[in-house]
């Protein structure tokens, strides 16, 4: 490449990195609200919790607390932290009653431990109780790192850090990867801004990200044991705490999902990296067209949604596309491939390239000189007179003997359904009732799920 060419795609970077940082950056009024807001609401949390215990304070963490939230992001994390020779029990009443009195439309939700989750001014509020530690080796919950790790980051983050941390959420959450939830399963804020830190920028993330070769160790104190190791395509070892990876959530599917957006923003830089894009509906007649032209046959098992949080739900829907998939497979009906949705109901979905089989499948033998398990075999399918055989093939026993489902249908719809590894919620939903949809019938999901099934029959990173 000539001098001049590689200015001219500097240039265009930089280009379409200044328009995604106007986008990206909230303005003084939006930050001058959220600054007021949670002013009002750690004096608030601090005053009821030094009211209940000598020496608790409260302490803004998260995005909001360094200046690396993203302009629409209406979030507030606010931690009451409790010395830490107060007992469990109690740092979990004071902790909720703080809670409720700083947020009174508040409600309670439960992660590790229980905290008060409500709305002030527009915001979304999470008011949670921890230990107050000298050190994060010493953690009692997992929330009790959070301290340490805003405090690692304030000590890192200038403003540029700061705006590039921003420009990567942005970029992140534009590919879809952004996000340590059980759903998404990608890179949690506190990933992103190690990452940013480590490499010094989001340019220099992505240059380097585009030439990972997983797996990918970071260790940004130098601090892991040498015995440890971490069985994950990503490593960032927790500058708090050596025992951990920040990025064990992450799957393999978003690291790469980000080593190709990285390369593919790099040869051409485009704002439409940085917008999360929900797909228009999938009509029915598009999906018979797929259909059509594709010759595969989906199939979908339809239930009522358990009623859980998402964190609970998608790890069970996961378990139970890779059950039924299994399933499906185990009995000839080969899986091309599946996904799952939910709303109002949940769908394990899956695509088949064999969804019919003969009446008759092959059953393979000892070879004829194992004696005792060749007799046996041999005897078993001599007396049934439903099988053809045994005969011999090679040196073993051969039986062809009746398939117990011919159609993947059959299976879908029988008990043996729950012979497969299934959520322990979504069997309970499965024995309340469900419905199978076979070919064409799937166009019943496209009310509930155009756009799911647009991003399943229009694939892409
Ligand atoms: N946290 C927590 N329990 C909660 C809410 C937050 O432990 N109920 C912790 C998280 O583990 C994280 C910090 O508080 O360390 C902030 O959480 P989150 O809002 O998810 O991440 P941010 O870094 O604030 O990123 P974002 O910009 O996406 O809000
Ligand atoms: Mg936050």
């Amino acid at each position: 490449m000539s001098e001049e060419d590689a200015d001219s795609e500097r240039d265009a970077v930089a280009a379409v990195v200044e328009a995604a940082r106007d986008r990206l950056d909230p303005d003084e009024e939006e930050r001058e609200q959220l600054r007021t807001v949670a002013e009002r609401l750690l004096e608030r949390a601090e005053t009821a919790a030094r009211e209940r215990c000598d020496g608790a304070d409260a302490t803004l963490v998260g995005s909001s607390a360094r200046g690396t939230w993203i302009s629409g992001d209406r979030d507030i994390d606010v931690f009451v932290r409790f010395p830490s020779d107060v007992d469990r029990e109690t740092l979990e009443e004071y902790g909720l009653a703080v809670g409720h009195e700083t947020l009174p439309d508040g409600h309670e939700e439960y992660a590790e431990h229980p905290y008060v989750k409500g709305e002030c001014e527009g915001f979304d509020v999470d008011v949670v109780p921890c230990f107050r530690l000298d050190s994060a080796t010493e953690i009692r919950s997992a929330v009790d790192r959070t301290p340490f790790h805003d405090r690692y980051l304030r000590e890192r983050l200038d403003d540029d850090l700061a705006a590039d941390v921003r420009l990567t959420k942005g970029f992140l959450k534009g590919i879809g990867v952004y996000g340590s939830d059980l759903k998404t399963r990608g890179f949690s804020g506190y990933l992103t801004e190690l990452l940013v830190v480590e490499y010094g920028g989001f340019l220099p993330l992505l240059e380097a990200a585009a030439e990972w070769q997983p797996p990918v160790e970071l260790d940004p104190e130098d601090h892991a044991p040498a015995d440890q190791s971490f069985d994950d395509p990503l490593v960032v070892v927790d500058p708090t705490d050596p025992e951990r990876n920040v990025a064990a959530v992450c799957s393999a599917a978003n690291v790469a999902r980000l080593q190709h957006y990285a390369r593919a923003f790099l040869d051409e830089p485009s704002l439409e990296y940085f917008e999360p894009r929900e797909p228009n509906p999938l009509s029915e007649s598009e999906l018979r067209e797929h259909l059509e032209r594709r010759k595969t046959t989906p199939v979908a098992v339809r239930f009522d949604a358990p009623d859980l949080v998402e964190d609970q739900l998608y790890p069970q829907l996961y378990k139970s596309l890779s059950g039924i998939t299994q399933g499906l497979d185990d009995r000839g009906f080969d899986v091309f491939r599946g996904t799952t949705f939910a709303d109002d109901t949940a769908v394990i979905f899956a695509e088949l390239a064999v969804a019919e089989r003969p009446a008759v499948e092959r059953h393979r033998g000892p070879p004829v000189h194992v004696q005792g398990h060749a007799k046996g075999f041999y005897e078993t399918y001599a007396d049934d007179p439903d099988a053809y055989g045994p005969f011999v093939e090679g040196n073993r026993y051969i039986a062809e003997r009746t398939r117990e489902f011919t159609t993947a249908r059959d299976f879908l719809a029988s008990d043996r359904l729950f012979d497969v590894g299934l959520g322990a919620h979504v069997e309970t939903a499965l024995e309340d009732g469900y419905e199978v949809l076979v070919g064409d019938e799937v166009t019943a999901l496209c009310g509930e799920f155009g756009p799911k099934l647009r991003r399943y029959f229009e694939p892409r990173p």
